[in-house]
């Protein structure tokens, strides 16, 4: 066991987080009136260049004037590669009070990415007395920040939470498939009967986001899965995800936003399951015994974290 102990996790409902383009304020109430845990105004890849400022000037006025209730609410930036960035997290900063909660760095490079953005939000923070800091939370979308992945969660106390992009990654990966998450038919084994095992292609990128996020204290999220119309599909790779370790995945279609809360959410059953396993752990420490048996199969130290990843994560989300 290092020496270092593994920070906990911030304190933050993430079961979903739904996304709307900046450029379609029509939306932003019923956003708001959604059971998302998290809002994600765009700015990004879902406004076209022509519609920027626009965009930009719509979400500025729903940060000042919806009851976002209890909600986190997020701004995606543009890219650091465009023009469009610096003015984006300017006029957040200057012209939204303080119900915006964080920043949303889409295709995270590497660590000086982070570091470039920091420097303009402190600047601008300290420029408008603002009081409330500003949280980050980054995608994973390129070749370049699944390699640096570790340096991207350490770069800055700002950071939150860290998403898998699947369609940014798929093409700056060069994989052959035009899908956002999913099922890839391209990507299976076969047995010794000639069968097609189907398998999962997002599986490297999911561990290496959860290892960096538990390393360093954030949340790890699954991204976007682009066929809204295909909810066992949805449910199934959010369940891959949530057996992997992330905490919520982004919905795209607010009907996607049920089936990201019902994974993510412990089940009653799974919530007894746990304060069972702790009890019994309990009752096994006093009378001296670090192992013990529950229904038939081995519990010890280790299944207490276990469970209480569970009791947490309900206790976290008001169950
Ligand atoms: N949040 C809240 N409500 C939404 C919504 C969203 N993201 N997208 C659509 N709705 C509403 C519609 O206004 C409509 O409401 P109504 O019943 O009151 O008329 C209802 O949900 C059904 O919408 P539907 O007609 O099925 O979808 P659409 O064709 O209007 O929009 C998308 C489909 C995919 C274009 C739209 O959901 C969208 O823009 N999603 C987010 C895209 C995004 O932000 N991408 C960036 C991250 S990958
Ligand atoms: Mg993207």
């Amino acid at each position: 066991m290092s020496f270092q102990i593994q920070p906990p996790s911030p304190g933050q409902p993430n079961r979903c987080q739904l996304f709307g383009p900046g450029s379609r304020p029509a939306i932003f109430e019923k956003m708001a009136a959604s059971k998302a845990d998290v809002i994600n105004l765009d700015l990004e890849d879902s406004v076209s260049p022509d519609d920027k400022t626009e965009a930009r000037q719509n979400v500025i006025k729903a940060l000042n004037e919806i009851d976002w209730g209890s909600k986190t609410v997020s701004v995606r930036i543009n890219g650091l590669d465009t023009e469009f960035w610096y003015r984006d997290v300017v006029d957040l900063l200057e012209k939204s009070g303080d119900r915006i909660d964080q920043i949303m760095i889409p295709k995270a490079g590497n660590a000086s990415d982070i570091y470039a953005v920091d420097a303009l939000v402190t600047s601008v923070e300290q420029a408008m007395n603002r009081k409330k800091p500003i949280n980050f939370e980054v995608i994973i979308e390129t070749a370049a920040g699944l390699s640096h992945v570790n340096e991207i969660a350490a770069a800055s106390p700002r950071m939150r939470a860290m998403s898998l992009g699947a369609a940014d990654y798929a093409a700056s990966m060069g994989m052959q498939t035009t899908g956002i998450g999913g099922t890839q038919g391209g990507y299976y084994m076969l047995d010794n009967a000639n069968n097609k095992l189907v398998a999962d292609p997002w599986h490297a990128p999911v561990v290496a986001i959860v290892a960096a996020c538990r390393t360093h204290g954030l949340l790890p999220v699954d991204g976007p899965f682009g066929d809204f119309s295909d909810d066992a599909g949805f449910t199934a790779q959010a369940q891959r995800c949530a057996t992997l370790g992330m905490v919520g995945k982004w919905a795209i279609h607010p009907k996607q936003v049920a089936l990201a809360n019902a994974v993510f959410t412990p089940s009653d059953a799974q919530l007894t399951e746990a304060r069972e396993i702790i009890a019994a752990m309990e009752t096994a420490t006093k009378s001296g015994q670090g192992a013990a048996v529950y229904k038939g199969r081995l519990i010890d130290i280790a299944s207490i974290k276990q469970a209480e990843v569970i009791v947490k994560q309900a206790a976290l989300i008001g169950q």
